[in-house]
């Protein structure tokens, strides 16, 4: 067993839509980190609250294996990756704790342009790339639509015109992405931001008063914000 940790550790992203507003928000909660930026570990130096930057889809695991204590994370992540925890009988390990109010995009099913769209029966039969197949397959079965489900871990946007897949399955944001690709989205299918995420079990006494000292100044900062 390793020794109890008695610093607060929280994963952000390393780079991408979320790691900078990510960043200047725990900022703005009083923390400050003694690092440059392209490191992988960032050292708390007001309050022993240290930062791990990583990739946004390993921070719920990292939560669940309690090598984070806390992760800013979409939504969508989160809830992808706690569905598929569910679908394989696994208990849930991680939660939303606040949503964050920045981050805001959604889950989307995109077709080609030039489709006529008519509706969810019309993707019988069909291949739909996504990095989201837990809510896509729960969207799916929701429709009572058989489709086949193709997962690419990235760059799932030009998936149609390589053959790969006749529609998408991804995160809009600004829908520049689609649009590049000559896609159109069609359908929400879940709507994301950013939020703190933490374990679905206590904390332990020296890292629950620092988180608690933290969510305490974080709901000040984002009352002021809203
Ligand atoms: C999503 C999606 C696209 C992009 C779309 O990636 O996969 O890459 O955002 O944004 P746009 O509508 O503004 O063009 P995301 O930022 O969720 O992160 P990822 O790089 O981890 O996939
Ligand atoms: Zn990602
Ligand atoms: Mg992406």
């Amino acid at each position: 067993v390793p020794p109890a940790r008695d610093r607060l550790r929280i994963a952000i992203q390393k780079s991408g839509r979320l790691a900078d507003p990510a960043r200047a928000l725990l900022a703005s909660c009083g923390l400050s980190w003694r690092e440059s930026r392209d490191r992988l570990f960032c050292y708390g130096e007001t309050l022993p609250v240290d930062l791990l930057l990583v990739r946004d889809d390993d921070i719920p695991g990292l939560i669940a294996d309690g090598v984070c204590d806390l992760g800013v994370v979409g939504r969508n992540v989160l809830a992808e990756q706690g569905a598929d925890r569910a679908a394989n009988d696994r208990p849930a390990a991680f939660r939303e704790w606040r949503s964050l109010g920045f981050g805001s995009c959604r889950l989307a099913l995109a077709v080609p342009e030039g489709w006529a769209w008519q509706g969810p029966a019309q993707l019988a039969g069909m291949r739909i790339a996504t990095s989201y197949p837990a809510l896509l397959s729960r969207w799916l079965a929701d429709q009572g639509v058989a489709a086949e489900v193709v997962l690419l871990s990235g760059s799932v946007e030009i998936a149609p015109r390589l053959g790969q897949a006749d529609a998408v399955c991804d995160i809009v944001s600004s829908g520049a992405t689609l649009a590049a690709n000559q896609l159109k989205p069609v359908t929400t299918m879940f709507e994301s931001e950013a939020v703190l995420a933490g374990p679905v079990a206590e904390l332990d006494a020296v890292r629950g008063e620092l988180a608690a000292l933290l969510l305490r100044r974080l709901d000040g900062v984002l009352r002021m914000r809203h």
